[in-house]
């Protein structure tokens, strides 16, 4: 019987006790043996819960208590997990987690000290919610070079989006709907930012390309300027619009990351992924384009990830998983100056067409009576931003994104 501490008993928390209660047998079967929830850590009152008597509040109970060696890590946010994070790994203890700010912050750190205690630290359920995604980049595609991911990676935006395309509804109601719903963050602005998606995209630019990528040194712009002006005239041009994050590596070597509303066309695999699913598209040197789709979040999806990690700390208990990447600073990531990309541009005034062509030179008017958007050639980031602000000398530039190709 191998016992395991839960640290959180929120959405994801609760989740994985509940789902090591449904799955017991099964789970025992594929681990080799029984795994047993000990403790449940929650600073919250749960006296009246099934659970009442597995709570601890000290954090201590459980690093000194030689039975428990894996603890699972769902309370989010950096404090107190990263504390607990730290201390569970020097007390020899393996940590699973589904906390993408945390690993995005420290991964790099916590994965030296796993390994100098031979233990594991494991996060799939940190990208993609219920996908795996990060196990097969790691090992089903590990003879390939990857050299590009993007995707839609975080639920609560492409469900509000899916809402704005679908029913008309203005992001204010679709994201209320979003929060009922289970997916929003606490704090609904790492959703709509972007910067749980930043988070994400960090964590698979990091496993994609060996080396820490921080999201402090990483752009994210979310879905809050996106309106359904921007809506209706990505239908007119055969597209939708879906928050990616991407990275890429650069011709230099470095790495490319970013977040940012892009243009897709229609007939891409990502357009068709909608409401609170995810989609990763991952492309290696010898596989080519593949891509992972499912949940992205939600209690039991979420749970799936974290407790197959759990079984997966479990069975490999003397053995480390090759999950990670080294630590790096600023330096490995590329300039965003030098990405090339498509845009879409939505602008207002006088003249607005002879100004944009003027400007822009090769680009196609999105056929619209009531505003004037049009599509750019290729280019790169700097040469975009040089152009744009030319136009917006003589027009009012509304809205702008990346174009999907
Ligand atoms: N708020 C996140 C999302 C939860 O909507 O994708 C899963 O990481």
């Amino acid at each position: 019987m191998k016992k395991i501490a839960v640290l959180g008993y929120g959405t994801v928390g609760s989740g994985v006790v509940d789902l090591f209660e449904i799955n017991a047998a099964s789970i025992a079967k594929k681990a080799g043996e029984p795994i047993e929830v000990k403790y449940i850590v929650d600073i919250r009152d749960f006296s009246q819960d099934k659970n009442a008597e597995k709570f601890v509040k000290d954090f201590g109970v459980i690093e000194n208590d030689p039975e428990v060696s894996v603890v699972v890590e769902t309370i989010g946010g950096t404090n107190p997990a990263y504390d607990f994070t730290k201390r569970a790994l020097l007390a020899g203890k393996s940590v699973v987690t589904s906390n993408k700010e945390l690993v995005a912050k420290h991964g790099a750190e916590f994965l030296q000290i796993a390994k100098e205690k031979n233990v594991n630290y494991l996060f799939e359920a940190s990208v993609g919610g219920g996908i795996p995604v990060l196990r097969p980049i790691a090992q089903c595609l590990a003879a390939n070079e990857i050299d590009e991911i993007y995707g839609i990676l975080n639920g609560t935006t492409n469900y509000i989006l899916t809402r704005m395309i679908k029913a008309g509804l203005t992001f204010e109601k679709a994201l209320s709907e979003a929060q009922e719903m289970g997916y929003a963050e606490r704090d609904p602005s790492a959703d709509i930012e972007g910067h749980d998606a930043c988070r994400k995209i960090c964590i698979l630019a990091s496993l994609a390309f060996g080396r820490h990528i921080y999201p402090d040194y990483v752009k994210a712009e979310g879905i809050t300027k996106v309106t359904l002006d921007d809506v209706r005239l990505a239908g007119k041009a055969d597209m939708v619009i879906r928050l990616l994050g991407r990275t890429k590596l650069a011709p230099d070597g470095k790495v490319f990351a970013y977040v940012g509303p892009h243009l897709v066309p229609k007939s891409s695999p990502i357009a068709s992924v909608e409401d609170v699913f995810n989609g990763i598209m991952v492309h290696g040197n010898m596989v080519g384009d593949t891509m992972f789709y499912g949940p992205g979040a939600g209690k039991y999806p979420t749970a799936s990830a974290v407790s197959a990690d759990v079984i997966d700390a479990v069975v490999h208990a003397d053995k480390r998983r090759d999950i990670g990447w080294d630590d790096a600073g600023e330096e490995a990531v590329a300039d965003m100056s030098a990405f090339t990309s498509k845009y879409y541009v939505r602008i207002e005034g006088e003249s607005a067409r002879s100004a944009a062509t003027q400007s822009f030179k090769d680009i196609e008017f999105i056929d619209d009576s009531h505003a004037t958007a049009f599509i750019t050639a290729e280019m790169s980031e700097a040469e975009f931003e040089r152009k744009l602000a030319a136009l917006s000398e003589r027009s009012e530039v509304l809205s702008r994104m990346r174009v999907l190709y």
